[in-house]
């Protein structure tokens, strides 16, 4: 074990979040902090880590946010998935942004649906040939005992499909709609800002925590 674990401490300086200044709508603060961060040379600005339960059991992985609007967030997966069979029996799920070079952590908890299909369609057919053949093969989650099974399997799909694989039933789109995001900025002397902006019927109420 590493000993110098407990003196890794960074401080926090780059920017602040002020109540004045914040719109009165969570997703325009998403999407500012989303294209500031397009901006930069961060590697997959666009990875989230999505949290489900079920029988009060967590769990996490990371996913790729692939749209957004002011409906929700979508990202793509087999529906089978662990993740996928624990929201059919819970819809609530958190995605969490850290994007350590501008000191920023953002937490978004909501309900997940599944997308309409044509929307998983589009987005299985604009993806590469080679992808596409992985998520028609892949039993996600399950197990696998070697994984050239798995390789001999997409040959054979290939075989028969060539520069068309069809979309699998159990693949698409779940889009996560919140009621709440909490905004984290990192700030000197672990004083952070944290704004919450939390939902009631349709209006956003925002109030500040104790970081
Ligand atoms: C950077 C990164 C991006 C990923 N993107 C996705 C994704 O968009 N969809 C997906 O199903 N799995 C994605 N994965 C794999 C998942 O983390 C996870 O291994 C997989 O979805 C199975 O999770 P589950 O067993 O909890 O359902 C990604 C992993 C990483 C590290």
């Amino acid at each position: 074990m590493n000993k110098n674990i407990h003196n890794l401490r960074v401080d926090y300086r780059k920017f602040k979040l002020n109540e004045k200044t914040l719109p009165e709508n969570p997703f325009e603060l998403f999407s500012k902090w989303f294209n500031q961060i397009l901006k930069s040379d961060i590697l997959e600005p666009n990875a989230m880590v999505l949290s489900t339960s079920s029988k009060n059991k967590p769990s996490s992985r990371v996913v790729l946010l692939k749209q957004f609007d002011e409906e929700g967030f979508t990202f793509f997966t087999n529906y089978e998935s662990r993740k996928g069979r624990e929201l059919a029996v819970n819809k609530n799920a958190v995605l969490l942004f850290y994007w350590m070079d501008f000191e920023r952590q953002i937490r978004i908890e909501g309900k997940v649906k599944k997308v309409p299909r044509k929307e998983s369609e589009l987005y299985f057919n604009s993806r590469p040939l080679e992808s596409r053949y992985g998520a028609l093969a892949s039993e996600q989650s399950k197990i696998l005992l070697d994984r050239k099974f798995l390789l001999n399997k997409i040959n054979k799909l290939k075989i028969k499909y060539g520069d068309h694989p069809p979309l699998p039933d159990n693949w698409g789109g779940l889009k996560l709609v919140p009621d709440y995001f909490e905004f984290w900025q990192g700030r000197e002397n672990r004083l952070h800002d944290r704004i919450v902006y939390k939902k009631y019927g349709k209006n956003w109420k925002i109030y500040r925590l104790y970081p």
